[in-house]
């Protein structure tokens, strides 16, 4: 959509109000409510972030909140927290929790358990004796490369609860992908499952760790949860272990380390404007105090409540919401593996009426997969118990928000579409659900503490209604601490575009009623289905491949997903479009990257629109593509016949 369509959009957009049952509920019961404790935060930060330490445990607390300012700060420094202790042990130790169901887990294949928390405890801690027990210290680092099961919940507590950092890899990555986020954190364990189902299909997760590690000599064990036995898998003698053999053998006692609030407490790797993909850090104890405040507020989240985030453990949402920020409040949580709409395309739908569930968490991307599956599927449902349906990642396009209040959430759910960054550890803009009137696409109002600006390049706020760049003024415990092993690209990134603030490289725009609604990335980042890709890592490994002179790789819409990568290559003089080059140009991709990052077209095109200084213009490769035509200005191009021809080239084969 273009800018200008979406500005009259947000004109012409609408206010809901929450329905006044879900308000009743609600931590926050109306705007001006929001208001007040809003400018309280922004004007003393210090008695909120004091206000929300108060509903933790701590092994330490030393009066000190903030110190610093960006991009040098701390939170409570000097004050022990763990992590773990605060989402596992308060709940297992109380006999009114202790036997709740911390989480029920549900496998592709139909497979189901339920965890209590005492249970969740018990494995916690013999997890973290297992990586004691391999010498594994505090600030060590493990990859952990599984899909969503309860063991990697319990992999990444353990983690937690003996200050060993962990790093999630995406189990959709490619072994050249893991491979470079295993060195590049320099882990001296990988946890990984055997398999994985997905779609019916096996993934053999371990043979693309084997993979992966060929070369690599950080790297001392391999732990690896069998999830799928009758799948065969090689074990190096001496490097790999069994999960379950472990386990069987560690004490399940454990106590939780007392960690500084500000010692880093995860990795999770991400792209972002220029070179390779950067391990963000963030402080353990930050990021629970940051999850707690985003999830109890944004989520309304009650000890009552059966909730389902649907999206995958590899992507740093599960951990905001459901690892750290809902097992804090002592919630019950849905597990799922696997495709949500396999075997059948209601199976969502099933979920959610097997465990009635009341507050879905998913991406655009899912909830536009089952508006395309239909109404008639979710109708053949009990969907009565949702109440709260939440979104991040992508923009969320009035038709599917609309689709989904309607059809999922039975016309009066509450719809709560935030904002969020792999570097802010959370969404500081999001509806607060039974406060703030409701706006179809509208990524909602600043959290509390958090202070968002719209501006132009110098800083300048710019008016209401007029797309900036989207920034925050103000510190708060899980933004981003550092890139892994490289502070010079932490600062240059995110603090040097705008002095004092954190630069999100999005675009946003707010409006009359003071809601933002975020427009897109500023840089060459393009989001598929959620995921961030840079479309320079996808340039640089198409022109790996022999037949290949230059790339561009730009995003197109696409009514599900949206965007797709698209790619335009120059050939290397010899070589000349074939279905057999297509697909091995495809293959380059998945093998640097990932399946998710295979690009859906590839256009064989004579030359590149640059500019003067030789740089790729790829908004107009984004309009041909579009629109059939270049429509923006031209005049900063080197030769304009090159678009003539790419016109014709790209027209030609749409
Ligand atoms: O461009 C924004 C987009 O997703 C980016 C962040 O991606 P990632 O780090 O993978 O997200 C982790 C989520 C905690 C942002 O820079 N984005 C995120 N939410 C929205 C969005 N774009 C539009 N609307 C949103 N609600």
């Amino acid at each position: 959509m273009e800018t200008e369509e979406r500005i009259s959009m947000i004109k012409d957009s609408v206010k809901i109000a929450p329905p006044a049952a879900y308000r009743e509920k609600s931590y926050v019961k109306s705007a001006e409510e929001y208001l007040a404790k809003y400018q309280q935060s922004i004007e003393n930060p210090t008695a909120f972030w004091n206000e929300i330490a108060g509903e933790m445990v701590w092994q330490k607390r030393l009066p000190t909140v903030i110190e610093g300012s960006m991009p040098d700060f701390q939170f409570f420094p000097g004050s022990a927290i763990n992590v773990s202790e605060n989402c596992v042990d308060r709940y297992a130790k109380d006999p009114l929790t202790r036997n709740k169901v911390a989480i029920f887990f549900e496998g592709e294949n139909g497979e189901r358990k339920a965890v209590t928390y005492l249970q969740l405890y018990d494995e916690v801690q013999k997890f973290a004796n297992v990586l004691l027990s391999f010498g594994l210290k505090k600030g060590d680092v493990v990859s952990v490369y599984m899909q969503n099961l309860m063991e990697t919940y319990v992999v990444l507590l353990a983690c937690f609860r003996v200050g060993v950092i962990y790093n999630t890899v995406f189990a959709g990555f490619s072994p050249e992908a893991l491979r470079d986020r295993i060195v590049n954190s320099n882990a001296k364990m990988v946890v990984c499952s055997n398999a994985s189902y997905r779609r019916g299909r096996v993934l053999k997760l371990k043979e693309t760790v084997d993979e992966a590690l060929k070369g690599v000599d950080c790297v001392n064990q391999v732990v690896v949860y069998k999830r799928m036995p009758e799948v065969e898998t090689p074990m190096q003698e001496g490097r790999d272990f069994d999960y379950d053999t472990l386990m069987a053998s560690a004490s399940a006692n454990c106590p939780p380390m007392p960690l500084d609030c500000n010692d880093p407490g995860l990795i999770i790797f991400t792209s972002g404007t220029s070179g390779r993909p950067k391990g963000i850090v963030h402080a353990g104890g930050g990021f629970l105090l940051g999850t707690y405040a985003y999830t109890k507020y944004q989520l309304d989240l009650r000890p009552e409540d059966v909730y389902w985030n649907t999206n995958d453990i590899g992507w740093l949402t599960t951990h905001i919401f459901v690892l750290v920020g809902g097992l804090a409040l002592g919630n019950t949580t849905v597990l799922y593996e696997g495709a949500l709409d396999y075997p059948h395309t209601g199976r969502l739908y099933e979920v959610v009426e097997r465990y009635r569930v009341n507050k879905m968490f998913s991406a655009p991307t899912a909830y536009r997969m089952m508006m395309k599956h239909g109404e008639e599927v979710a109708a053949k449902y009990d969907l009565s118990t949702i109440e709260l349906l939440i979104s991040v990642g992508e923009p969320f396009n009035p038709e599917a928000w609309h689709w989904v209040r309607r059809v999922i959430g039975g016309g009066d759910a509450v719809i709560n579409n935030t904002w969020g960054q792999t570097e802010t550890g959370g969404t500081p803009l999001a509806s607060m659900p039974g406060a703030v009137p409701m706006k179809a696409g509208s990524c909602g109002v600043p959290f509390f503490g958090h202070q968002l600006d719209i501006t132009d390049l110098t800083g300048n706020p710019v008016p209401t209604g007029t797309p900036g760049y989207l920034i925050i003024r103000n510190i708060f415990p899980s933004l981003a601490r550092d890139v892994f092993g490289d502070r010079k690209r932490y600062v240059e990134n995110y603090f040097s575009q705008i002095p004092g603030a954190y630069f999100t490289g999005d675009s946003a725009v707010r409006d009359e009623d003071g809601q933002f609604w975020v427009l897109g990335r500023v840089d060459d980042v393009i989001n598929v289905s959620g995921h961030r890709i840079s479309t320079m890592e996808m340039e640089s490994s198409l022109i790996q491949h022999k037949a290949v002179i230059e790339a561009a790789v730009v995003g197109q819409p696409d009514d599900i997903r949206g965007l797709v990568p698209v790619a335009l290559v120059t050939l290397e003089k010899g070589f000349t479009p074939s279905p057999e080059l297509e697909d091995s140009l495809k293959k380059q991709v998945v093998q640097d990257i990932g399946t998710f990052a295979r690009p859906e077209k590839i256009f064989y095109v004579e030359a590149m629109p640059k500019t003067r200084s030789g740089k790729i213009i790829r908004r107009m490769l984004r309009e041909i593509l579009q629109d059939g035509e270049v429509r923006g200005d031209v005049t900063g191009l080197e030769d304009m016949e090159i678009v003539n021809q790419l016109v014709k080239d790209i027209n030609g084969k749409k």
